[in-house]
């Protein structure tokens, strides 16, 4: 799995490890990575973490090499690496268009790529993590939601390709998830504590739970689907602006007690 060093994909990550799974943990931020492995395994996980840029297709080769050296094969391929850089159709630069693109679609795209054949023997599964906003646009997000969007598609793509030899592929989509870069981006944008009345933040576990559940057997028939974990965003007929819902209601969770 990528982007497994932090945030969510460390949350998928231990998530996995609890539930026995061997574990290939990737980041691009290699000591990180590394520890991490290193702490999940003294915990009694079986995880090995090794560096690799999702947008570099020689280090997708040597991953999966390791990956089929060290467990066999591959049964679950979680693409997790992404940045949400802001920015508007304006601001937005060629650089970041392409770097954004780059990580978040490309990266994933050249991850299957290469696991395909491992993935094809074992009748494996695909995980993508994409957003609601690749359904669900936010202005100031341009690259990012062009990058998610496009990873639907492709998710989609790949499920029909598939389709014949057994490997499904789904997307899942969160709102928004609770982790250390994501609060420093609040802080920067001077909401330390989240948008006030934001009560339904998602956990990066609860993302490892979605994962679970669509690498499970009872999962088979599910593919080219979204899994959204993001509290009804993408139903809400408020384009986006959900997340900061009038503070005296009551929480999602507690309006069915
Ligand atoms: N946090 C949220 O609210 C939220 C919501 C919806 C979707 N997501 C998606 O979930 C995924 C993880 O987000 P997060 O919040 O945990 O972010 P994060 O920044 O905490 O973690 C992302 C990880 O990806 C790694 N990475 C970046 N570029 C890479 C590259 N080229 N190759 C390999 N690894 C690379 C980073 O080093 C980092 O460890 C992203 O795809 C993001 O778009 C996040």
């Amino acid at each position: 799995m990528t982007g497994a060093a932090q945030g969510i994909g460390l949350g998928i990550a231990r998530t996995m490890a609890a539930a026995s799974y061997n574990l290939l943990l990737t980041d691009v931020e290699r000591d990180l990575v590394r520890a991490e492995a290193a702490s999940i395994a003294s915990d009694g996980g079986r995880a090995i973490g090794e560096p690799l840029d999702v947008t570099r297709a020689e280090d997708w080769a040597r991953a999966v090499e390791q990956a089929v050296a060290q467990w066999g094969g591959i049964d679950v391929l979680v693409n997790c690496a992404g940045i949400s850089p802001r920015g508007t159709i304006e601001s937005t630069d060629e650089a970041l268009w392409d770097r954004t693109l780059s990580i978040n679609l490309k990266g994933a795209w050249l991850g299957i790529k290469a696991a395909m054949p491992t993935l094809r023997d074992r009748r494996g599964t695909i995980v993508n993590i994409g957003s609601v906003r690749a359904t669900r646009p936010m202005p100031g997000l341009f690259s990012y939601v062009v990058s998610k969007a496009g990873l639907w598609g492709l998710t989609q793509q790949v499920a029909v390709e598939c389709l014949d030899i057994g490997v499904s592929c789904n997307m899942v989509a969160p709102g928004w998830v609770d982790t250390p870069n994501e609060r420093q981006i609040q802080a920067r944008h001077g909401r330390p504590d989240f948008p006030a009345g934001l009560r339904n933040l998602t956990t990066p576990e609860e993302v490892g739970a979605a994962v679970l559940y669509l690498a499970s057997e009872p999962a088979r028939k599910i593919t080219g689907s979204i899994l959204y974990l993001d509290s009804g965003l993408h139903v809400a007929d408020d384009a986006g602006m959900v997340h900061l819902p009038d503070r005296s209601r009551p929480p999602y969770e507690q309006r069915f007690d």
